[in-house]
């Protein structure tokens, strides 16, 4: 069993990141990264990397995308020739070069907001509008969900060269059914939407959630299919940077696999090596342990707002380690500079991720339980 309590110190002055950001006396429960060390078979082969000494440039190895496609197969019986593998510099830049491909000034990229704020930056990385199909949101005592507006989406869907999904959704934690991802496919494909899965959650599944890849759905669809994949938020090594689009479609791989290389998309040896072994299997155990500790940490969130802070929304997350709240009901007008100053705690502000974010804020539970109860009773306290 791994020990989810140990959240190893990263308040080193000399380095920027999520836990030296804020001053000292903050908690940081902001950026998608969890406070835990990455599994030990990926440390161990890094260890190795080092030991060696020689950190000269790899690229992605038949070996490596062989294991990519395996893992595909295994998880959800979708066989892909390792052929279709392309390893990218991370999700960003991997969608990036699929707007560069797909979308053009008058033919933008579609998205669902709330959403993922770098999604937004496709305006200024490649230059096409957004059009957006924001999600509904559905109110139930104090629970969220999120529904498609198919009239939005398919009015929007005629103006766009490509559909960015985002499941499962970040900030939201949804996983999108099979009707709503069937549905959201065959607009997609009568308007020649080019879709652009990013699936990087796709691992972090809650309770005994399922996953299916939106280019599993049929083999129709899977030809209009960018599936971007990456160790980096299930194994918690996104510093090392390293994704993967999975194309099965021969002519639209080439025109990204151009692409990539045109935006000089290099890789680290230090992530093809720990993508070699998150995706070998090695690291299921402690997928699984951890799974089940998100899960946890997700009940706690959910348990301690509905009872301590009625007035505040909640969605149930399916997957991530991301929460997702709700103030609009409550008198505090932006509750990211509330909570920052009153409570000490950093949570993402529900700004970035879109207009309809305002008054929200996500909350990262990808930490120990202490550190997690800890953030709340400082909140809760706030509030008080
Ligand atoms: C939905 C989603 N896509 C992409 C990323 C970032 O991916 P990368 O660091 O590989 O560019 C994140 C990180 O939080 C994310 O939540």
């Amino acid at each position: 069993m791994t020990d989810f309590t140990l959240t190893p110190n990263r308040r080193n002055p000399n380095r920027l990141n999520k836990w030296t950001m804020y001053p000292k006396d903050v908690l940081p429960m902001w950026v998608a990264d969890m406070d835990f060390s990455a599994p030990k078979p990926i440390l161990d082969t890094l260890h190795k990397a080092v030991e060696h000494g020689v950190l000269g440039y790899e690229m992605a190895s038949p070996a490596l995308k062989e294991t990519v496609a395996a893992r595909m197969d295994s998880l959800y019986k979708w066989k892909v020739k390792p052929d279709a593998v392309v390893a990218t510099t991370g999700i960003v830049s991997g969608f990036t070069a699929a707007a560069n491909i797909a979308c053009t000034p008058k033919k933008g990229a579609l998205i669902q907001t709330p959403v993922y704020n770098m999604f937004y930056e496709i305006k200024n990385y490649a230059r096409v509008p957004l059009l957006n199909a924001p999600l509904v949101k559905r109110v139930d005592g104090n629970i969220l969900r999120y529904e498609i507006d198919w009239d939005i989406f398919a009015k929007q869907a005629k103006k766009a060269g490509m559909f960015l999904l985002c499941n499962p959704h970040n900030p939201l934690g949804m996983i999108f059914s099979r009707k709503d991802l069937m549905k959201m496919a065959e607009i997609c494909i009568e308007n020649d939407v080019l879709i652009v899965s990013d699936e990087i959650h796709s691992e972090l599944l809650l309770d005994e959630n399922k996953f299916t890849p939106m280019a599993k759905l049929s083999r129709e669809i899977e030809k209009r299919v960018i599936t971007l994949i990456a160790p980096s938020k299930t194994f918690n090594v996104p510093g090392l940077f390293c994704g993967f689009a999975i194309i099965p479609n021969e002519d639209l791989r080439k025109r990204y696999e151009q692409e990539v290389s045109r935006m000089t998309l290099h890789v680290s040896s230090m992530g093809l090596f720990a993508a070699q072994t998150a995706f070998s299997g090695k690291c299921d155990g402690w997928l699984k342990d951890l799974k089940r500790h998100l899960t946890g940490n997700r009940d706690f969130l959910v348990d301690y707002v509905t009872q301590y802070m009625p007035a505040v929304r909640t969605t149930i997350p399916d997957a991530t380690y991301l929460g997702w709240l709700d103030f609009t009901q409550t008198d505090i007008a932006d509750p990211y500079e509330f909570f920052l100053k009153r409570a000490k705690v950093a949570l993402s502000n529900g700004k970035i991720f879109g207009k309809d974010g305002e008054g929200h804020v996500r909350i990262n539970f990808g930490t120990s339980r202490a550190l997690l109860q800890q953030g709340l009773e400082q909140m809760r306290r706030a509030m008080q």
